[in-house]
């Protein structure tokens, strides 16, 4: 089970299976700072052990989900060396959430900018309330990207969009991010938290090494050739033949009734 106690900046929820997590630092409208950084870290370690988590939703508290990196923090940043570390450290929290077995649900509640958008692209995939608003303002603030805007945003939206909006540091309505591929949903403000949870719950009724084995097929073969995408496909399909959940799953078909999930 999951705990409040160790955080100050995240809400954590835990409903069965799924856990919501809830960035909750909105005087400054979620700005990642260390401290957040860290905290969020932490919270997905756990939660990506805890047997009982099967999905994670990430979510914002008040109008924005994240309104970027720490902006008083980078006005501090004493020297090149640190500057570079700082990018370092947030990569790392967005590879962290690819590589969780666990699916992550971003549910984007307001503002998504520069380190809040580039967050929200490190999930799995992205749930948008009509409120939200997407951006990669970095530009306006002498920098460039730093937790990986330059290139998770064209690899979802396409070279000519993901250049377009981290040159010219504009923000897009959720309509617009949805019709760019950079969310996978819009839904009226009071049914965001409500539809990822129902997809959250969705998912996780599945064979939970099956959800695991298809979300690392899907990240492993995004960055390589097909030829070596299709050679870990084929190899998790084998690893999956191996379970008791695949004689559940076509047992359960064959003997038309719902099937019940191991995870082994
Ligand atoms: N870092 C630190 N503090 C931030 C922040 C950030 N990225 N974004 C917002 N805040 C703080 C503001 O400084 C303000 O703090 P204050 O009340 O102590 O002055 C508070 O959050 C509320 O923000 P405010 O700008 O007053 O809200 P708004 O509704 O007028 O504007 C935005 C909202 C998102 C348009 C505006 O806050 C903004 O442009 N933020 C920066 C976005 C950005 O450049 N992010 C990329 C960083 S790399």
């Amino acid at each position: 089970m999951l705990s409040q106690l160790e955080y100050q900046n995240l809400l954590i929820e835990q409903d069965g299976a799924i856990a919501t997590i809830t960035i909750n630092r909105p005087d400054k409208l979620n700005a990642l700072n260390e401290q957040t950084l860290k905290e969020l870290a932490e919270v997905l370690d756990d939660a990506n052990n805890d047997a009982e988590v099967r999905v994670v939703i990430l979510t914002g508290a008040g109008k924005a989900f994240v309104a970027g990196a720490d902006i008083a923090e980078l006005n501090a940043l004493p020297s090149a060396v640190e500057g570079m570390r700082k990018a370092r450290y947030g990569q790392s929290l967005t590879k962290k959430i690819e590589r969780m077995r666990k699916p992550v649900i971003v549910a984007v509640n307001g503002f998504a900018l520069g380190g809040g958008c580039e967050l929200a692209m490190a999930g799995d995939f992205r749930i948008a309330s009509e409120k939200a608003k997407f951006g990669q303002p970095e530009v306006n603030l002498g920098l460039c990207p730093g937790y990986g805007g330059t290139q998770r945003l064209p690899r979802l939206v396409g070279r000519g969009m993901g250049m377009y909006l981290c040159l010219t540091g504009e923000m897009i309505d959720a309509q617009e991010a949805w019709r760019i591929g950079l969310v996978e949903k819009v839904v009226p403000a009071d049914q965001l938290l409500p539809e990822a949870k129902r997809i959250a719950k969705l998912i996780a009724s599945k064979a939970p090494l099956a959800v695991e084995l298809t979300k690392q097929s899907i990240n492993e073969g995004i960055g390589v050739t097909l030829a070596e995408g299709l050679a870990v496909e084929a190899l998790n399909f084998g690893l999956l033949v191996n379970t008791e959940d695949i004689k559940e799953g076509t047992s359960a078909f064959l003997e038309k009734r719902p099937a019940e999930f191991k995870g082994r």
